[in-house]
């Protein structure tokens, strides 16, 4: 078959587009220093605002500027990029940008997560485009794929490591046998995590991202508090080598899940991961994303969570698809799905303070080993969401072992959904 040589003939280099860009740390400077290594990409970074005048910067301080707002009305600007590392601030100058209709890249994911259902509005109102592919495992392309790719196929899971810091921690005692407090001394010289580690280490940055995701894959709007997050700072050898002894890892996973009856649950928390599943070979600082589509089937993606040319290029990737035209479907939240949490789970808890336990009120306790402090059974998910910050302060290790339930009127209607499928000579 002749080839057409007009789909062949080289096409006109792309119109410059000029970033208005806000913020220039670790994620403005490597978005800078790709455009520099890549001019080809055809963006040019024309004004540059920051905070501090008395920073000692890369570039000449003749590029710096320090009135975010004066970005706002400057039309020259094709696109306003945000990434600065306060939220609220950040909030501010998207609602801003938003309501003079314009273009916006953002990695805020703490501002996002607080936020998304306003800015979607704000979006449909005033007709400007909000992208953030930066926000959720850096450099790989979740969002835009549940968005784009997976808008109409429905999906029945995502599990996912959504922050590399913990995931290093996790490593180096799985692999070293380093303790807790070294490894995260290490991780931090690495710039890994935050020098105030709890954002991280408590589970409160996957969790964010996790909201993020629940938009995206189910059409699902959660508020940051909906979505159980337990940490990794209570953690100890004990709880390493109770997961070494099953031939398992302990990870911190994002599980967002659909359920029988169609409702949809969200948590984060450590839980044992077994070499059957992609996440048991995401080690280090990398972050991870299975996805489980109803005719697609599995998917997996890895990849580097964060640093400045991984975020970088992702907010890169966000620029050329607003140069042509791209913006979020937000698909599902056409007919979304109800939240559920009156669900049992299966978890691992060690702690030194037996009121804890009796306070989780286990319904089923399958394992007891006293000499190490932990209890394996199944506790309801609503009394590990009320009861976090307790657990926390009191430094408990909390590990999922097992799958969800439903309890109640729930477990009911699972069970006549299995028939019902079962009678269709269907499997879930
Ligand atoms: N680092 C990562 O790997 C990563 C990955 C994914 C997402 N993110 C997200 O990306 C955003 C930026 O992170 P980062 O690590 O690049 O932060 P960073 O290294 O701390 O840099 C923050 C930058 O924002 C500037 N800034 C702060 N407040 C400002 C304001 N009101 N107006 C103008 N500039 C302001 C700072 O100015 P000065 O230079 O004057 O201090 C600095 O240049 C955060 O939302 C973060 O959660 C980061």
């Amino acid at each position: 078959m002749p080839i057409n040589a007009a789909l062949l003939a080289p096409t006109a280099p792309a119109q410059s587009w000029r970033i208005g860009l806000i913020g220039f740390g670790c994620v403005g400077q490597g978005l800078y220093d790709i455009l520099q290594q890549h001019p080809a990409s055809s963006f040019e970074v024309a004004r540059i605002v920051v905070k501090n005048p008395d920073k000692v910067r890369p570039l000449p301080a003749a590029q710096f500027e320090f009135e975010a707002e004066a970005l706002l009305d400057d039309n020259t600007l094709d696109v306003l990029v945000e990434v600065i590392d306060d939220a609220d601030a950040a909030f501010r100058l998207v609602v801003a940008a938003l309501r003079r209709g314009r273009r916006v890249v953002t990695a805020n994911k703490a501002m996002l997560a607080r936020h998304l259902l306003e800015l979607v509005d704000l979006q449909r109102a005033h007709g400007g485009t909000l992208l953030y592919e930066a926000a959720v495992c850096g450099s790989i392309p979740v969002i835009r794929t549940l968005d784009a790719y997976f808008g109409t196929e429905p999906l029945r899971q995502l599990t996912g490591i959504l922050n590399g810091s913990s995931n290093y921690v996790l490593t180096r005692m799985g692999e070293g046998g380093t303790d807790y407090g070294p490894a995260l001394a290490r991780a931090q010289q690495l710039g890994f995590a935050e020098t105030d580690p709890s954002l991280d280490m408590g589970a409160f940055d996957p969790r964010s991202k996790a909201v993020l995701l629940a938009a995206h894959a189910y059409g699902l709007f959660l508020e940051p508090e909906q979505v159980l997050n337990l940490g990794i700072e209570g953690i100890s050898a004990t709880d390493i080598a109770f997961a070494a002894s099953r031939g398992e890892k302990i990870k911190v996973v994002a599980g967002l899940q659909r359920l029988l009856d169609g409702r949809v649950t969200a948590l984060v928390t450590p839980q044992l991961v077994g070499p059957e599943s992609p996440l048991f070979g995401v080690d280090e600082e990398f972050n991870g994303v299975v996805l489980e589509a109803d005719f697609a089937g599995e998917q997996f993606l890895r990849g580097r969570g964060a640093g400045g040319h991984p975020t970088g290029s992702a907010v890169l990737a966000d620029l050329a698809a607003l140069r042509q035209g791209f913006a979020y479907h937000y698909a599902k939240t056409a007919a979304p799905p109800t939240h559920a949490t009156d669900l049992e789970i299966e978890i691992y808890l060690r702690t030194d303070e037996p009121r804890l336990i009796d306070l989780l009120d286990f319904s089923e306790v399958s394992e007891e080993a006293d000499e190490d402090g932990y209890v394996v059974g199944y506790v309801a998910l609503a009394h590990l969401i009320t009861h976090r910050d307790l657990l926390r302060e009191h430094g408990a290790f909390i590990v999922r072992t097992g799958q969800l339930r439903p309890v109640g009127e729930a477990a009911e209607a699972t069970e006549a959904a299995e028939a019902a499928l079962e009678t269709a000579g269907r499997s879930w």
